[in-house]
C-alpha cells in the first residue's frame, strides 16, 4: 500500500507539470490562458503559431504520462502502473500549481495509453490522426480516438487495462464538454484556427 500512495503522488506530480504552458512562456508565445480557448494543451499552444511549441507539448504531456506508467511498473508493478497512469492524468486535468484548472488529457491519454497496453494506444493514436485529417478538429480528433479506445481494448486485448480505458475515456469526454457545445453548435474552429 505504501508504494501505491508513493506511486500516486509521483503520477500527480509528474502529470501536474503543464508543459504546454512552461513551453509558451519560454518560447516568449505569451500566456496560454489568453490564446483560443485559453487550454494549456498542445492544440492551444498551435493557436500561438508555433508548430515546433505544439509539437513540441504533444511530446513532453504525452511522455510524463508514459514515463509515469513504466517507471511505476518497472519498479513496483502492474497495480503501481496503473496507479501513477491514472494519477498523471488527474495531475494533468487538475494540477494544484493552476488552481486545479488544467488540461483536456488527449496527450496525457495516448501517453499512458501507449506505455499500459501499446497495440491499444497505437490504434487510437492512429484514430486520432485520421479523424483529425478527415475533420481537421482536434476535440473531435479526441473525443473519437478516446471512445474508440473501448473498441480496442476489446478487439486487441486490454488486459487489466480495461477498466482504467474506460475512467480514462469518461474523463476525457468530461473536459471536452465546451468543445462538444461548441461541435454541436458548429462553431468549433479547425486546427490551427483561432
Ligand atoms: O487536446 C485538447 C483538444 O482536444 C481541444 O483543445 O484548445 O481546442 O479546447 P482546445
Amino acid at each position: 500500500t505504501f508504494m501505491l500512495i508513493f506511486w500516486a503522488v509521483f503520477g500527480y506530480g509528474l502529470g501536474s507539470v503543464a508543459f504546454g504552458m512552461v513551453i509558451a512562456k519560454a518560447m516568449g508565445l505569451g500566456n496560454l490562458r489568453e490564446v483560443g480557448s485559453g487550454n494549456i494543451g498542445a492544440t492551444n499552444v498551435l493557436r500561438t503559431g508555433s508548430k515546433k511549441a505544439a509539437a513540441l507539448t504533444v511530446l513532453l504531456d504525452g511522455g510524463k504520462g508514459a514515463v509515469a506508467v513504466l517507471l511505476a511498473r518497472f519498479i513496483s508493478g502492474e497495480d503501481a502502473a496503473q496507479v501513477a497512469g491514472l494519477m498523471a492524468f488527474i495531475g494533468h486535468c487538475f494540477p494544484v500549481w493552476l488552481g486545479f484548472r488544467g488540461g483536456k488529457g488527449v496527450a496525457t491519454f495516448l501517453g499512458i495509453l501507449l506505455a499500459l497496453v501499446w497495440p491499444v494506444g497505437i490504434a487510437c493514436c492512429l484514430t486520432w490522426l485520421v479523424t483529425a485529417l478527415l475533420s481537421r478538429i482536434s476535440s473531435m480528433a479526441a473525443i473519437t480516438a478516446a471512445a474508440s479506445s473501448t473498441i480496442w481494448m476489446l478487439a486487441l486485448g486490454g488486459g487489466t487495462s480495461f477498466l482504467l480505458g474506460i475512467i480514462l475515456t469518461l474523463l476525457v469526454f468530461f473536459r471536452h464538454a465546451s468543445n462538444i457545445r461548441r461541435l454541436r453548435a458548429g462553431t468549433e474552429p479547425k486546427i490551427g484556427q483561432k
